[in-house]
């Protein structure tokens, strides 16, 4: 059966190519949006992307996720590092989920080692730019038919 994936970004994201380049690279936003479709569609996933500079906005779309998505894919962006309130939601809907940054947080500022999503992810990939947004695709691919193939044996 296909699956449905969410992918969401938080904020400063859509500024992807404008802002500290050094960092995040040049390319924009649209590009790693065409760049996530195109892993989606490789692994064989339905993906929707969603970005907002909003943590409530955030809050909102993951809960609206609960019995809609099958996995999700997150960047928190700078609210990796203060929400407990993303955290909760993810933990609320306890869809299965994979972070996403795309620099070495660990390496950075001592402030952006701690993540309060992270907490209710699967596994993080960090450091890896865009690639890492297909590392997460697959990794939650591969689960969720690892889950599957439990499921129906079980039956
Ligand atoms: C980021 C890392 C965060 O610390 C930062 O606030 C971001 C982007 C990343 O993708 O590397 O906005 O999540």
């Amino acid at each position: 059966m296909g699956k449905k994936l969410l992918i969401i970004n938080g904020p400063n994201l859509n500024m992807l190519g404008i802002r500290e380049p050094e960092l995040y690279g040049k390319q924009d936003f649209a590009a790693l949006c065409a760049f996530v479709r195109e892993a989606c569609d490789q692994a064989g996933a339905e993906a929707t992307l969603y970005q907002s500079n909003h943590e409530g906005e955030l809050v909102e779309i993951i809960q609206r996720a609960y019995g809609v998505y099958d996995g999700i894919v997150i960047n928190p962006a700078a609210y990796t590092h203060t929400s407990v309130a993303i955290l909760d939601a993810l933990k609320a809907v306890a869809i299965p989920a994979v972070e996403v940054h795309l620099t070495d947080v660990q390496s950075r500022e001592e402030f952006r080692r701690i993540s309060y999503p992270g907490m209710a992810c699967l596994k993080t990939f960090a450091g890896f730019g865009f690639d890492g947004y297909r590392l997460a695709v697959d990794y939650l691919m591969s689960y969720l038919k690892e889950e599957e193939k439990k499921k129906e044996e079980f039956v």
